[in-house]
């Protein structure tokens, strides 16, 4: 792990070094959407999902807290909750699809029936990964990750 920590130390200063004069040129890595992370190298994996979850928790307030309420249960006949939902639970791309592309008719989740609408979110993969991850970490409800990727696959 000591070595590990050296590496990566030594990586990032060739790489501060590069970069101080090799101009700002992005290198685009299109397969993977944690290529930027060697350079942060700080906690591997558990410092990824937190920080996740942080900039999760600042999507949902500006967007999803409106209507699924600050503490996430939601307005009785109005808007579900995503408190210990059963509805997201039982299937995470779908949940994700409706956010992405949009939802209306009859849904049932923790046994009461909505039937509203929910319009498709204006937000980056990244951006729902983000607030999927902190919502599943949040409200009672059981954990778990979600990547660009996910969001990527469910979008139409
Ligand atoms: C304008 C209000 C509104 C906003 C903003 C909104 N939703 Fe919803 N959401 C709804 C409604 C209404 C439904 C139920 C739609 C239906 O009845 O078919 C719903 C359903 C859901 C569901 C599936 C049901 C459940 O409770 O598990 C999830 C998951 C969800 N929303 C997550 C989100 C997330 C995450 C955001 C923020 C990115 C968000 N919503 C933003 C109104 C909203």
């Amino acid at each position: 792990m000591k070595n590990l920590k050296l590496v990566a130390i030594a990586t990032l200063t060739t790489a501060t070094f590069l970069f101080s004069c090799g101009g700002d040129e992005k290198k685009e890595t299109p397969t993977t959407t944690e290529a930027p992370k060697s350079m942060l190298e700080e906690t591997p994996a558990a410092g990824g999902l937190d920080a996740k979850i942080a900039s999760g928790k600042a999507v949902y307030e500006k967007v999803c807290q409106a209507c699924h309420q600050a503490d996430g249960k939601g307005l009785p006949a109005t808007f579900p909750p995503l408190a210990g939902s059963d509805y997201l639970a039982a299937d995470l791309p779908r949940a994700i699809g409706g956010v992405v592309n949009g939802l209306t008719g009859e849904i049932t989740v923790n046994g009461e029936k909505f039937n509203q609408a929910m319009p498709a979110a204006t937000l980056s993969d990244d951006e729902v990964a983000n607030v999927f991850t902190y919502v599943l970490n949040n409200f009672g409800n059981k954990g778990g990750e979600v990547n660009a990727a996910d969001v990527k696959a469910v979008r139409k």
